[in-house]
Parts: C-alpha cells; sequence; structure tokens
C-alpha cells in the first residue's frame, strides 16, 4: 500500500461522495485507493499536454483545472471545460488512442491536487466502468456559447 492509514480512510470516504465511484463496493473502492497516489500541481501547470502520450488517469481531489483544445497545431488553444473537485480526466488516452486529446492546466491560485492511476491499474479497475468508458464530450465547447445563443467555433 502507497498510501498511509490516515489517508487511505480519507481517500476511501472521498471516492465514496464522488458520483462515478459512490456505488462500487468497498472492496473495489480499497483497491483503487491501494493503487492511487497524490500529486500536487502548481497554478499555470499543464497536467496532460494536448498529442502526448498517456498513462494516467486524474481524480481532483482539491482545486480546479481547465481543459482547453486547439483546433489545428498553429492554432491557440481555447477553453473548453472548467473542472473541479471530484471531476476526473485523462481517459481517453487509456481507452486505446494512447494521445491526449485536450491540455489539462491548473486554473487555481493555490494549485491543484490529483489522486492519480496508473494505465495497468485504469484498465483493471476503472476502464470498465459505463461511466467511464461511455463518457462523450460535446463536440460544442460549453464556454464559447456567446449570450446570442451562437458558438465561437467548434472544437
Ligand atoms: P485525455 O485525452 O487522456 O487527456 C485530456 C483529457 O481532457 C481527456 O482525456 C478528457 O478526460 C478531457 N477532455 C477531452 N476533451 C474534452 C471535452 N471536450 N470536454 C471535457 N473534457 C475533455
Amino acid at each position: 500500500m502507497r498510501t498511509g492509514l490516515l489517508k487511505h480512510s480519507e481517500y476511501l470516504e472521498f471516492l465514496t461522495s464522488v458520483p462515478t465511484f459512490s456505488g462500487l463496493g468497498e472492496d473495489l473502492l480499497r483497491r483503487i485507493v491501494d493503487v492511487m497516489e497524490e500529486c500536487h500541481f502548481d497554478y499555470g501547470d499543464y497536467i496532460i499536454r494536448q498529442g502526448a502520450i498517456g498513462d494516467t488517469f486524474y481524480i481532483i481531489s482539491k482545486g480546479n483545472v481547465e481543459v482547453t483544445k486547439r483546433k489545428s497545431a498553429s492554432s491557440e488553444s481555447v477553453v473548453i471545460r472548467k473542472l473541479a473537485k471530484g471531476d476526473w480526466f485523462g481517459e481517453r488516452a487509456l481507452q486505446g488512442e494512447d494521445l491526449r486529446t485536450a491540455n489539462v492546466v491548473v486554473e487555481d491560485r493555490e494549485g491543484a491536487t490529483c489522486l492519480v492511476i496508473d494505465r495497468q491499474s485504469f484498465t483493471q479497475l476503472i476502464g470498465d466502468l459505463d461511466s467511464v468508458k461511455q463518457r462523450k464530450y460535446d463536440e460544442v465547447p460549453e464556454l464559447s456559447k456567446k449570450s446570442d445563443g451562437f458558438y465561437d467555433g467548434l472544437i
């Protein structure tokens, strides 16, 4: 076990409060907690870079991050989602594609803390959950919707 006993029960409680994981049995939750590693990231850090090879899955336990994406190699990244405590990301590169489909950047001045799970454990313990396997993203970026109901552009 990589985490101390106190942390272990703290994480167990936390996972139970996250809808995606709350319905899992205690046994499976304990196994997930056993393989998680807590990582802290500073304000502005790129936790994930679009186009990079990815091997890790993240659950936010503290702070806020932004998902940003660029349409082509030469275009600027635009913010498409904001994620907070209890949200998770980084599953797509572990679902066969290998390459990261977006950037994930820390937007919280205090930094952000994530519980990180490697590819092997993700595949064994999390990858088969319906809510993870079937998550679809809107092609229209939530944050580019303007007040007139039109969109700035598609991602
Ligand atoms: P992955 O491609 O591994 O790394 C970037 C992550 O950003 C991705 O997994 C998803 O978890 C997340 N992501 C990608 N596209 C979107 C989107 N349109 N909306 C919200 N999150 C996204």
